[in-house]
C-alpha cells in the first residue's frame, strides 16, 4: 500500500473496480440467458455443471482485472489463478449457481471479491435476473441496490427464536455427502419456522445480510462461493463463524446468522449430526 493512503481508501477504490467488473460480468451472464445453455464440462460429479457461460464470464472478469489491477493476483472458480505482487488478490465466482444459471431458475450471481493480505476487504455479489446488487467494503458497511433504491443493510441485533426463523443450507456435489447433508436437514427443519435452499451460496450469505434468511449454514462450500458473502454479512451485522472453529475451509461448516441466533444455531447443528466426519 502507498504511504498515507489509508486501507478504507483502499478498500474504496476496490469496490468500486468489482462493481464495474461484476455489473459487466451480470450483463454477459444475462446474455446468456437468452441463448441455449451449454454445458462445457462436468467438475467434481456429473451434477457438477459448468456452462460455455461461466468460462468466458471468469475470463472477461480476469481481462478487466488485469487492465485496471495489473499485479493484483486472481483465484477464479473456473481455473483462473495468478500470483499478486501487489497483496490483493481478487476471488471470483463467475456464476455461483450454476445449476440454477443452467435451467433458467432464479438464484445466481456473480461474486467478486478483493483481499488484501488474506483479508476480504471489498465485494460485490451481483444478481443480475433478479437486478439485486450487494456491496461491502471492510469497515464502510454492506448495502443493497435494485429497482427499489440503495439501502444500507444493518440487521437488528435481536429479533424472533430459532423456532420461528427461515434458515438457508445447500448441498455438495457428491452423492455420499448429500446423505449425511440430507440426514442434517432432517434434524433442523423440524425445528425452525422452514428450510430454503437456494442454490448459490453467495446469494444466501446476502440474503442473511438482508435479512432475508435469519440463517444460514453450509459445509463444504469453496474459497470462491464465500468470499464475497461472508464479508457483505459481516458488514451487514451478521455473526459468521465455523461451526468447527477457525477459517472457513472447504471442510468446514459456515455458519452465518443474525447474531442472538448463532449459538442456537450452533446447538441445533450439533444436536442434528453436523460437523462428524466429512463424506
Ligand atoms: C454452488 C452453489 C450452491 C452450493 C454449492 C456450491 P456453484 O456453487 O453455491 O448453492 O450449495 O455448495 O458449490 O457450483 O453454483 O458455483
Amino acid at each position: 500500500m502507498m504511504a498515507g493512503v489509508s486501507n478504507v481508501t483502499v478498500a474504496a477504490d476496490l469496490l468500486a473496480v468489482a462493481l464495474d467488473v461484476a455489473l459487466e460480468a451480470g450483463a454477459l451472464l444475462l446474455e446468456g440467458q437468452r441463448r441455449e445453455r451449454v454445458v462445457a464440462a462436468t467438475k467434481t460429479s456429473a451434477t457438477d455443471l459448468v456452462t460455455e457461460v461461466d468460462q468466458a464470464a471468469e475470463a472477461l472478469v480476469a481481462d478487466r482485472l488485469a487492465q485496471r489491477r495489473p499485479g493484483d493476483g486472481l483465484v477464479g472458480e473456473e481455473g483462473g489463478a495468478t500470483e499478486s505482487t501487489t497483496g490483493v488478490v481478487w476471488v471470483v465466482d463467475p456464476i455461483d449457481g450454476t445449476t440454477n444459471y443452467f435451467y433458467g431458475y432464479p438464484g445466481f450471481c456473480v461474486s467478486v471479491a478483493a483481499e488484501l493480505n488474506g483479508r476480504p476487504v471489498a465485494a460485490v455479489v451481483h444478481d443480475p435476473q433478479r437486478g439485486d446488487t450487494f456491496l461491502a467494503s471492510l469497515g464502510g458497511g454492506a448495502f443493497l441496490r435494485n429497482m427499489l433504491g440503495e439501502r444500507r443493510l444493518e440487521l437488528p441485533a435481536t429479533g424472533g427464536p430459532l423456532e420461528e426463523s427461515l434458515v438457508g443450507t445447500g448441498f455438495g456435489y457428491g452423492a455420499e455427502r448429500r446423505k449425511v447433508q440430507g440426514a442434517i436437514l432432517a434434524g433442523v427443519l423440524a425445528r425452525v419456522r422452514d428450510i430454503r435452499r437456494g442454490g448459490s451460496a453467495a446469494l444466501d450469505l446476502c440474503s442473511v445480510a438482508a435479512g432475508r434468511l435469519d440463517a444460514y449454514y453450509e459445509r463444504g462450500l469453496n474459497h470462491w462461493d464465500h468470499a464475497g458473502g461472508i464479508l457483505i454479512a459481516e458488514e451487514a451485522g451478521a455473526a459468521v463463524t465455523t461451526l468447527e472453529g477457525g477459517p472457513p475451509t472447504a471442510d468446514r461448516t459456515i455458519v452465518a446468522a443474525r447474531a442472538d441466533l448463532m449459538e442456537p444455531v450452533l446447538a441445533l447443528l450439533r444436536q442434528a449430526g453436523a460437523g462428524g466426519p466429512m463424506a
